[in-house]
């Protein structure tokens, strides 16, 4: 592979959506930020500089980072952030992986504003195992406010309620049509008959999982995560935050102008986060020549049809299609042995309040966010510098538990036990084990999917099912042969999924519910895996020009 050199200056922009202008955090000046394209094998060096007030640290969501862990970028777990006038460079190498990712801001909510694509193309001469596309477009979604960010997060903080709802939600930045003041901020895919377009769908939104879909046109799934699978059609895609997809659009036989609505729309399950507002895009059929096109006729828009917003059996059987390219013959990477093995519980909780009222949620609140009923609390300095030299006291304890802190029924009512203590704990892997991690959505305060992202590996979804996890029963139906490989799970609301992974990237590394409203109530935890014996299997020292907090 090649070295790929970025700079990106983090620097304020006004940028005009649903007119009103405000400024935000960019890279660049650019909305949504550049796009990094590499090839597989590639090592990319990003010179990061903050020219803004902000803290900022840059997050490069599923890249493996393998004996890399230095330039993961969650603040406070892998590195200090980048302070005002100070630079850091990411320095990577992409192994094994070809598709689509994103980077992104991992400090408070700065991601509404800071991500862009992340283009992984095969190794030079390497086909891709579908047909060659015509051509590829990266589509990017994201959630707009008209408030600034600093006020969103307070917001979201303070009620310790209810999400707090985006103002619109975007495509490549824009609104588009269906939003007041805003039709000429729309998305336009401009096609031409009987060719395939390969869409590289990016759910960057903060806190929504989506629906997408092309009016009267039918998708091919080829690829999640930056792990090709099994291709199928569908004419809807649910995408998680955190997910990436890529699909591929056959473009039918339509005269030029023929347009056609492109949508994204919310699906929770949840009333509380429910939101109908619809980003919408516009597929526009053109000249099959270089006529130019001078005619601009407005031909009535075909609206394509979503499912409804909590439709449950829709997420459920689309993430059961999606399945690696692996067989019988050739199974998958899963591994079989399962040296440590965790049962989760995922979801809100009430965090305990002491007689004078102060409580261990979120500023004060009473609402938490947790796993196995711990909410994480952030440390003020990294993790990972931490651990590399061994200075783990006052920063984290390695005691974060197995199990829940009691036995686990989900009956649809809550239970009495779902108080909630903070602290920073983590959990000590050694080095190459089989991890198995079954993640149980506890569905006690409202009822939403959790979207749970591992940073530095992929994961096998080996099993998943509603109502609540049977030791006995459900691991005789595990797919061991052809599950998907992800980085990002949507667990499922009131039912629960496997993963596997293999310990083998040395490092601390992040796990957590990518719904940002939930990271900051405390939905996160944190793996160290220890470093192997050979040389090769060790995490290499920080570099020179890591921050300092
Ligand atoms: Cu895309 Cu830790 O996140």
């Amino acid at each position: 592979g090649i070295t790929r050199h970025y700079k990106f200056d983090i620097k304020l922009q006004n940028v005009t959506r649903l007119c009103q202008t405000k400024s935000i955090v960019t890279v660049n000046g650019q909305f949504p930020g550049p796009r990094i394209i590499a090839r597989e094998g590639d090592t990319v060096l990003v010179k990061v500089v903050n020219h803004v007030q902000n803290n900022v640290t840059l997050h490069w969501h599923g890249v493996r980072q393998l004996r890399s862990g230095w330039a993961d970028g969650p603040a406070y777990i892998t590195q200090c952030p980048i302070q005002t006038g100070q630079a850091y460079v990411y320095n990577f190498t992409i192994t094994g992986q070809r598709g689509t990712l994103f980077w992104h801001a991992h400090i408070s909510w700065l991601r509404a504003t800071l991500y862009g694509p992340i283009v992984i193309l095969p190794k030079r001469h390497v086909p891709y195992p579908f047909p060659q596309p015509h051509k590829e477009v990266p589509i990017i979604f994201g959630e707009w406010w008209k408030a600034d960010t600093e006020t969103v997060i307070n917001q979201a903080m303070q009620t310790g309620g209810g999400p707090n709802v985006s103002d619109a939600f975007t495509i490549n930045g824009l609104p588009g049509p269906l939003y007041n003041c805003s039709a000429k901020d729309t998305f336009r895919l401009k096609v031409k008959s009987g060719k395939t377009y390969l869409l590289r769908l990016i759910n960057a939104a903060l806190n929504d999982e989506l629906f997408f879909t092309i009016a009267n046109h039918t998708l091919t799934v080829v690829e999640a995560d930056a792990v090709y699978v099994k291709p199928f059609k569908t004419s809807i895609v649910l995408i998680t935050p955190g997910q990436t997809t890529n699909v591929l659009l056959k473009t039918k036989q339509h005269s030029p102008n023929t347009t056609f609505l492109i949508a994204a729309r919310p699906y929770a399950t949840g009333p509380a986060s429910f939101d109908n507002s619809t980003t919408a895009g516009i597929l526009e059929y053109q000249q099959p020549s270089s006529t130019p096109n001078t005619k601009k006729t407005k031909l009535p828009l075909l609206k394509p049809k979503l499912p409804f917003f909590n439709d449950t059996n829709f997420a459920t059987n689309f993430s059961n299609k999606v399945r690696s390219l692996a067989n019988k013959k050739f199974p998958a990477n899963v591994p079989r042995k399962v040296d440590k093995q965790f049962f989760f519980t995922v979801g809100l909780g009430l965090s305990q309040c002491s007689k004078n009222q102060t409580c261990q949620g979120p500023n004060n609140t009473r609402l938490a966010a947790s796993i196995n009923n711990v909410s994480f609390v952030q440390p003020n300095t990294a993790l990972l510098q931490a651990h590399f030299s061994n200075q783990s006291k006052g920063v984290y304890t390695t005691d974060f538990p197995a199990n829940p802190p009691f036995k686990f029924n989900y009956t649809g009512t809550p239970p009495n036990n779902i108080l909630v203590t903070s602290g920073t704990k983590v959990v000590v892997l050694p080095y190459k084990a089989g991890v198995e991690v079954i993640m149980q959505d506890t569905s006690i305060i409202g009822a939403e999917s959790h979207p749970l992202h591992l940073h530095g590996f992929n994961f096998f979804i080996v099993g998943q099912g509603f109502g609540n996890y049977n030791p006995k029963k459900d691991p005789a139906k595990f797919n061991l042969v052809d599950p998907a490989e992800r980085n990002t799970v949507g667990v499922p609301s009131g039912g629960w999924v496997a993963i596997r992974f293999l310990a083998d990237n040395p490092g601390v590394w992040f796990m957590h519910c990518h719904l940002e409203v939930h990271t900051s109530w405390g939905l996160k935890m944190a793996w160290i895996v220890t470093d192997g014996k050979r040389p090769n299997q060790k995490l290499p020292p920080p570099p020179s020009d890591l921050p300092k907090c």
